[in-house]
């Protein structure tokens, strides 16, 4: 499944000061902490060799498949797809009821999306793989734990890039106060199948946005169910981040070098609940939310799920093309989650139809490979 996609150069990133003190700081904590340096290796994304049960299902091309459909991105990257296999070309696409976040998602709208990302990927490599992916929405009510029925039918191969796939990410830092130029905005725009809106940097708009954003961070950061429920998914220990293969970890928090090590050796599960670690979360959203060419939001005519799965796969269409040009992504959920910013949303900025993601979208310089973890196919796969 290999493709000659390349990628665009991205601006070579200078090294600043503070790169070199950092630098320095860390090469002292080397010399300090010696030991428990050697075995700190980034904790990151691995490469799996599928189980022999699953080869012997499904096959190496169809195991590929929904290895790169869980390259999807999902909300505190919980991840909530399961796939029941019926027969090796007949799937269905199911919510795990175990990684659902009901504080921050209590009807299932960001993991409805994360799912309509996953049927895009899905879709995509199978395309790739020589396999039409025929999907039908079988939810009719977000509640419903299955999802779509997916058939896969044999066809001539195309050569979709698949390491759009692979070097999509969420980067939330590093963000250049520029506008998207005309041409980016419109291809942006024409992925997301025209119905979403882009508010540039310095319009009254983003400045609602911005201001929104950040006040609805800080409303969930101090209510304390939603702050346990994100404390479950963010992983401060490297035995805890490589048994789960999910969630947050200091990587995709995009924490330095330093501070990650600093966050391993010295923080756990309770540090989250911390009055210094939520205030410090909330300073890097003052701080995010100021930075990049605007926002994106995607909307859809209703909620119904089918139209939620359909907003998180043209998004998913919008996203893949991003690296290319240069333009990061990062969703920043609070204002779609929290009260009365949900409700004040579509009124503030202007529409008339159902918004679904606020993405915080922007030019960088430096764009880093994926780092967010991954389970491996088998456990999200019910095999016959
Ligand atoms: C529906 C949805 C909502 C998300 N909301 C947020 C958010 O509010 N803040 C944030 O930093 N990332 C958000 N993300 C990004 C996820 O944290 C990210 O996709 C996940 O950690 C996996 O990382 P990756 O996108 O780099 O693969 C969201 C993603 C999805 C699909």
């Amino acid at each position: 499944m290999a493709s000659g996609f390349e990628l665009m150069p991205t601006r070579p990133h200078p090294v600043t000061r503070r790169d070199l003190l950092q630098a320095v700081a860390a090469g002292v904590v080397i010399v300090g902490l010696g030991p428990f340096v050697v075995s700190c290796a980034a904790t990151t994304r691995r490469s799996f060799s599928p189980s022999p049960a699953l080869t012997d299902t499904l096959g190496e091309p169809r195991t590929e498949i929904l290895r790169y459909a869980s390259l999807a991105p999902s909300g505190h990257n919980a991840q909530p797809w399961q796939v029941r296999v019926h027969s090796p070309d007949e799937w269905i696409l199911a919510l795990d009821p175990d990684r659902r976040l009901p504080e921050v998602d209590p009807h299932n709208r960001e993991a409805f999306l994360s799912l309509g990302h996953f049927i895009e990927n899905l879709v995509i490599a199978a395309r790739s793989a020589g396999f039409q992916a025929d999907v039908e929405v079988v939810a009719t009510d977000s509640r419903d734990h299955d999802v779509a029925r997916i058939h896969l039918t044999s066809a001539s191969p195309t050569d979709d890039p698949l390491r759009r796939l692979a070097l999509r990410r969420t980067l939330r830092s590093g963000y250049v106060p520029e506008q998207l130029d005309a041409a980016d905005r419109d291809d942006l725009l024409d992925r997301l199948g025209g119905a979403s809106t882009y508010f540039p940097r310095g319009s009254q708009e983003a400045e609602w946005l911005q201001n929104a954003e950040v006040e609805a961070m800080r409303q969930q950061t101090w209510r304390d169910p939603a702050q346990h429920e994100l404390a479950n998914w963010i992983h401060l220990s490297r035995s805890r981040a490589e048994r789960r293969q999910d969630g947050l970890t200091p990587e995709t928090m995009e924490a330095s070098w330093f501070a990650r090590q600093f966050m391993y050796l010295f923080m756990d599960q309770d540090t989250v609940l911390k009055e210094s670690f939520r205030e410090r979360g909330i300073e890097a959203a003052v701080e995010q939310a100021s930075e990049g060419a605007g926002w994106i939001v995607v909307t859809s005519p209703d909620s119904a799920p089918a139209s939620i799965l359909d907003a998180g796969r043209r998004t998913q269409r919008m996203w893949l093309q991003c690296r290319e040009r240069g333009i990061a992504v990062h969703p920043m959920s609070q204002i779609l989650e929290e009260d009365p910013w949900r409700q004040q949303i579509a009124d503030a900025v202007g529409l008339d139809r159902v918004p679904q993601y606020v993405l915080r979208v922007g030019y960088v310089d430096d764009y880093p490979e994926p780092v967010s973890m991954r389970r491996p196919v088998e456990d999200f796969v019910t095999l016959p």
